[in-house]
């Protein structure tokens, strides 16, 4: 029997790793601290534990990599990780930047390539009314309309890239506020399925692999995500085809990217929409965590650390 909590235990210990370089303009090295605690920790539980996304391929990753096998024998269960969503973010202390995990059964994890995926995610009131091949402004009406809100109170998350410019005029166009985001996009479709974030939508193009991350929650949330794979070029393409993605113009689902029931968990790293950043005093670290699981129970979970010297 898996103890949920034991997973937040993964994520508090690789955002207190990467809070400790908050600021200092080093993403690749709290990336790593990020990465070598979330392996220790997931190394000490009780599970068969095997990475499908993860810190990349086998030869370009060392730890976490695709395919590792972690933990110390148990019930068998399919990871997605990133230990630190947003490493500019941390590098910069900007907001949002959370340490990510998520628990499926064997199989139920979209294995995405890495590439680009567009993204549709609103919460669960919302969830039946969008549809990825409707224009931007169908959409938006469609999702004031079940939220009873005029389109003036609707505010969109979007990743601040050239790419999203038209999206950008055609969210203006339709009369609905944005927020622009400079990274982080897992944080920001989270936050449309948690009402009290006031953010109802998030629209555009990021990674894929946050994207199933990202869909696990809102599953868990009642929300809807719909994604659809944009590989920036041919060879991301091919290794796209190669892994099983036949027409990549296909919209993945939420069901497609999740199969079964599921556990997410995220710490923040630095103060955020969805969880409060680590803070640190008097040799202590205190960590603000999400957890949710199938069945839509959500969780934050507030905890203070004893930090031994390093
Ligand atoms: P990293 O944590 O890997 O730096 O990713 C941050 C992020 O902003 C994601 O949230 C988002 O999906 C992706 O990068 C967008 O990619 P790009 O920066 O290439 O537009």
């Amino acid at each position: 029997m898996i103890n949920s909590l034991d997973f937040v235990k993964v994520t508090e210990a690789a955002a207190i790793a990467a809070a400790r370089w908050m600021g200092r303009g080093e993403r690749n090295t709290a990336d790593g601290a990020a990465v070598e605690r979330m392996r220790d920790r997931l190394g000490e539980m009780q599970i068969s534990g095997r990475i499908v996304i993860g810190e990349g391929e086998r030869d370009e990753a060392p730890m976490l990599y695709i395919g590792e096998e972690v933990g110390n024998g148990g019930y068998p269960v399919d990871i997605a990780v990133d230990p630190i969503e947003g490493t500019n973010l941390v590098a910069n202390g900007l907001p949002n930047s959370i340490a990510v995990l998520a628990i499926a059964e064997r199989g139920a994890l979209l294995h995405a390539p890495d590439t680009y995926m567009q993204k549709l995610a609103v919460g669960p009131k919302a969830a039946p009314y969008v549809n990825l091949d409707a224009k931007t402004g169908e959409n938006l009406h469609a999702i004031a309309a079940a939220l009873g809100k005029p389109i003036d109170e609707i505010c969109v998350v979007i990743l601040d890239r050239p790419r999203h410019r038209e999206l950008i005029e055609e969210v203006r166009a339709a009369g609905a506020r944005i927020r622009l985001i400079s990274d982080g996009d897992v944080d920001a479709c989270i936050a449309t399925a948690i009402p009290s974030t006031g953010i109802h939508v998030a629209m555009g193009i990021g990674g894929a692999p946050e994207g199933v991350l990202a869909a696990v929650a809102i599953k868990c949330l009642g929300g809807n995500f719909l994604g659809r794979l944009k590989p920036r070029n041919d060879d991301e393409a091919k290794r796209a085809t190669e892994m099983g993605f036949g027409n990549l113009d296909r919209v993945l689902r939420i069901d497609d990217l999740v199969k079964s029931d599921a556990i997410f968990c995220a710490t923040g790293i630095t103060d955020g929409d969805l969880v409060r950043g680590v803070r640190i005093f008097d040799g202590h670290a205190q960590t603000h965590s999400i957890l949710v699981h199938s069945g839509g129970i959500v969780r934050f979970i507030e905890s203070t650390h004893r930090l031994v010297a390093q």
